[in-house]
């Protein structure tokens, strides 16, 4: 495979791993394994970077959370070939000379430290939170839990975490001495293999002797262009991996066995965001953070923010794909519903040429798509649409980290206070995401306002056929519908 042009595979060594070469916490790491090996597992086994802690092993509680390029991610979510060529920050890297940095001493501080388990995830977390907001931007206590939803804590009711990162973001706490254990170096906690010098430039590691939970790690390769990608997927036995957020569940819950990775991350042609021909395109690599910071979005479609502000928290955000989340095709994908309603569609491409399906065919059966085995999805384009209104609501347990119980998209337009090309989509409440034709009829050429809106949560209760799962039953799913819908019809009328 190393034979293909344009195919970064790091170096090979004869026989074993390949190697990969990549920052840590400012120093150059080149590490012997599978391009599907866990960050995570890299950092803790492989470098004895055990600050590093696994709660879940699946995205949920944050304890893994690291820096990688700026981002805050879970490293349980991220294998080695997406780390390579690129700066990893662990809770290690934090303290500077022998000092805690101000967050780690306010955290102190405020008494944010119980247990600790959680504590590493949360300080990178936030520092990745306080690093990337602009100078002179508040930070309010909302803005500090949205970023730190993603991060579990059982101890601490989290109200003096939130305490610490607002004191460190206001500049009321000074670095203080770092406890001797990080400032001499590995305390008894530490289990470095092979010591915590292989973690210096030009050492390397081998983890043959690796300690990972899981079975063997998978091989990963990772093309720069379409066509090297597009042969290597015909050659079959790899995967296609974008964000990892659904795969690398999937391996751990050992629902796939995955024997090999196709990295999908280095490909130009699936990256960016741009308007053309009248469409919004993005490219299926597109991470739903990428999605909340597009001014291009705000613009035409900024319901994709809203959408994408609700896909688990910031660490998964981070990570987590446009393209993952529509080749997944959960009935419960967030962006699903989205699409439908604003009438998008995926563009494809495989050995016989690109096809654009518009998403409405794009899920003909319960986590099934329209794409065959030997194509890749390239991007997504949604018609801009002036005058369009659209709107997203998700029904879950809580607030972050949670799949949608149900889900709703509406988009419409507005002649002389009247609804026209009104589409109502949602998710979780049938083994696709639907468009529901029925109500749509009842809101086209309607004006919004109590009569309308009761109107049409009657139609769409007795359109949907929801099931009872382990997430909710199916009448709540059919009257909490019904009662969203009610509630942006009714909001619409306000406007
Ligand atoms: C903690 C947590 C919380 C979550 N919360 C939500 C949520 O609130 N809402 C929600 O909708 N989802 C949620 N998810 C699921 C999830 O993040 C998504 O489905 C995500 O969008 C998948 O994208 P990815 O890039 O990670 O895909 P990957 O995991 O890399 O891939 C997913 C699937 O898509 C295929 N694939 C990926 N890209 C392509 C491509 N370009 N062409 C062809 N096939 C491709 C892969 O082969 C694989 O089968 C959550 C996941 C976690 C771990
Ligand atoms: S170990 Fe829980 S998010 Fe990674
Ligand atoms: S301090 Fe114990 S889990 Fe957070």
């Amino acid at each position: 495979m190393s034979g293909h042009a344009g195919v970064h595979a790091g170096g090979r060594v004869a026989g074993g791993a390949p190697a990969t070469r990549l920052s840590v916490n400012g120093r150059p790491v080149e590490v012997r394994a599978p391009g599907g090996r866990r960050l995570l597992d890299v950092l803790r086994v492989d470098l004895g970077l055990t600050g590093t802690k696994e709660g879940c092993g699946e995205g949920e509680c944050g304890a893994c959370a690291v820096i990688l390029d700026g981002r805050a991610v879970n490293a349980c979510l991220v294998p080695l070939c997406q780390a390579a060529g690129r700066e990893v920050l662990t809770v290690e890297g934090l303290a500077v000379d022998g000092r805690l940095d101000a967050l780690q001493s306010a955290m102190l501080a405020a008494g944010g430290v119980q247990c600790g388990i959680c504590t590493p995830g949360l300080l990178v977390t936030a520092r990745a939170f306080l690093d990337a907001r602009a100078s002179g931007q508040p930070v309010t206590d909302a803005g500090i839990r949205e970023a730190i939803a993603g991060n579990l804590c059982r101890c601490t009711g989290y109200v003096r975490v939130v305490d610490a990162i607002r004191l460190a973001a206001d500049g009321r706490t000074s670095p203080m001495a770092a406890p001797a254990a990080t400032r001499d170096g590995p305390g008894p906690g530490w289990v470095p293999v092979g010591g915590v010098d292989t973690t210096i430039a030009g050492a390397t590691t081998d983890t043959a002797e690796g300690g990972a939970a899981l079975d063997a790690d998978p091989d990963a390769v990772s093309p720069s262009t379409l066509d090297d990608a597009l042969a290597l997927l015909a050659a079959g036995g790899l995967r296609p991996l974008a964000g990892g957020t659904d795969v690398l569940v999937e391996r751990m819950a050992r629902t796939a066995t995955d024997a090999g990775y196709l990295d999908l991350s280095r490909l130009p042609d699936l990256r960016g965001i741009d308007l053309e021909d009248g469409a919004l395109v993005l490219g299926a690599a597109t991470t739903f953070g990428e999605l909340r910071r597009s001014p291009l979005v705000a613009d035409v479609a900024p319901v994709l923010a809203t959408m994408a502000a609700h896909v688990g928290a910031a660490q998964v955000q981070e990570r987590a794909t446009i393209g993952g989340n529509i080749a997944t095709a959960s009935p419960a994908g967030d962006s699903l519903p989205v699409l439908l309603a604003l009438d998008a569609a995926i563009v494809v491409l495989g050995p016989r040429g690109e096809r654009t399906v518009p998403a409405a065919s794009f899920f003909p059966a319960y986590r099934r798509t329209a794409l065959a085995p030997d194509e890749l999805i390239i991007s997504v384009r949604v018609p801009r649409v002036d005058g369009r209104t659209a709107v997203f609501r998700k029904v879950a347990r809580r607030r972050a980290q949670a799949i949608s119980v149900v889900s709703i998209a509406v988009a419409w337009q507005v002649d002389e206070g009247r609804w026209h090309d009104v589409r109502v989509a949602l998710g979780a409440v049938a083994p696709t995401p639907i468009r529901t034709r029925a109500t749509e009829r009842v809101l086209e050429g309607g004006t919004p306002g109590e009569a309308l809106a009761g109107r049409a949560a009657d139609a769409l209760a007795g359109e949907i056929a929801p099931i009872d799962d382990v997430r909710s039953t199916a009448a709540y799913r059919r009257a909490v519908a019904g009662r969203i819908l009610h509630r942006i019809v009714v909001d619409a009328a306000r406007r």
